[in-house]
């Protein structure tokens, strides 16, 4: 399925999500919070209900069929994760539980054998808390220094500031694909470019943009990549981190256990391979196996036809939020992931949600795990509605019409 998706295309797609079936409170319910949980389509929960019913077995381990074969399927996903991102190679996925886990082993890992004190690590001020705490972790315990690239008034990365910040001192540059708040992607080649040019790595936090976008790790020139299953239609608790092999390599083992070892004695151990050195214990097995459900379900849209809705879901949105005098709109950048963050006039964006919710529109409001971006737009919070493959021109008119209530009765 390629080019524009047609009205039919898009009933087929909601049909694929149980969820929106339900009706909340007697009345149709419209899911405006992908952003934070993509709802999950048939085939993801049917792949899971299947591992438990059938195939329930640990993996790596196993002495009989059914253990061998939830293997398989297992290290299946690995390979769609790796043709999902362009890797080059299977044994730089590392299953993690999260986006957040995948940084926080980057941070511990490569940052406890590589920094010194007086490094620099550079972040953005448009970073998820998830790509900034883990780098402030690191940093008090190797003395370390945490730089901020600035973010303009339109919610872009401030170039000018970049080309100061990023230096010989720059041992990392840990950067969102896309700003969970103001939907911003931005130009991760030319900041590995720039990084590069010092001898700095490059972390990118993709967890938004692999919703909404196709990635490839090496055209882009990241040495890390992490996100989450969870916000590409597959289970909470699964994660990916992609790792250059000749860097994941040469780092310690974030956690010891099970499967991560070659030999275990109590003078001395030594660990195993890609990727297991890295995936220590039992992981998330029906997670992983769903996950690549999840990424079959992706591809069978393509994101050229999931880039071309949302990105008429977001200009439409865009200009019918605009047209509500007060409504602030967070983010102008041209090229963006369908996310509208807004603030209305001085009320509290808690209160927003409240009335929305009781519109049935289900938003995000608040800090969104940005409390530095927050102060930078000056804002005590945001609202927040994302848009996915499911959603249609009815679910904004219901938005708006919600907001234009919340803004009458809270004014
Ligand atoms: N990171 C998620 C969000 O932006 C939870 O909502």
């Amino acid at each position: 399925m390629s080019g524009m998706v047609n009205a039919q295309a898009i009933l087929k797609a909601r049909a694929d999500f149980p969820a929106l079936t339900q009706r909340v409170r007697g009345k149709p319910w419209v899911y405006l919070d992908s952003a934070a949980s993509a709802l999950k389509p048939w085939p993801v929960i049917e792949r899971i209900g299947h591992y438990y019913t059938y195939e329930t077995a640990n993996i790596h381990r196993g002495a009989f069929f059914v253990a061998d074969r939830a293997t398989t399927f297992f290290e299946e996903s690995r390979s769609k994760v790796k043709a999902f991102l362009g890797a080059a190679h299977t044994e730089e996925i590392i299953f993690t539980k999260g986006a957040t886990e995948s940084i926080n082993l980057v941070a511990q890992s490569w940052g406890s054998a590589h920094l010194k004190a007086g490094d620099e690590i550079v972040v953005t001020e448009m970073e998820h808390h998830a790509n900034i705490v883990p780098w402030q972790m690191i940093a008090d315990r190797t003395g370390a220094v945490l730089k901020v690239i600035p973010v303009t008034d339109a919610g872009e990365l401030d170039s000018a500031a970049m080309q100061k910040i990023i230096g010989a001192k720059t041992k990392m540059v840990a950067v969102t694909h896309c700003s969970n708040v103001l939907g911003t992607v931005n130009d991760i080649k030319a900041i590995s470019k720039l990084a590069h040019s010092f001898g700095a790595l490059v972390l990118v936090d993709g967890a938004q943009y692999v919703a909404n976008f196709k990635v490839d790790v090496q055209e882009i020139g990241a040495d890390f990549y992490a996100f989450s299953s969870h916000k590409i239609f597959g289970p909470y608790g699964s994660g990916v981190l992609y790792g250059r092999k000749d860097l994941l390599e040469k780092m310690p083992p974030y956690q010891g256990g099970g499967s991560m070892i070659s030999e275990v004695t109590f003078e001395k151990t030594t660990y195993n391979s890609l990727p297991f050195k890295f995936e220590a214990g039992t992981p998330h097995i029906e997670g992983v196996i769903a996950l690549g459900a999840a990424i079959d379900y992706i591809n069978k849209w393509g994101f050229e036809a999931i880039h071309a809705h949302e990105g008429s879901l977001l200009a439409e949105a865009t200009q019918k939020l605009s047209e509500i005098s007060g409504l602030k709109i967070y983010g102008q950048s041209l090229h963006k992931a369908p996310i509208i963050s807004f603030a209305l006039g001085s009320i509290h964006p808690s209160d927003v949600a409240q009335i929305l919710d009781q519109e049935n529109v289900a938003v995000r409001a608040g800090h969104l795990c940005a409390q530095p971006l927050m102060r930078r737009m000056k804002t005590k919070g945001f609202v927040r509605a994302s848009f996915s493959i499911f959603n249609q021109s009815a679910d904004i008119d219901q938005l708006v019409k919600a907001v234009r209530k919340a803004q009458e009765m809270l004014t």
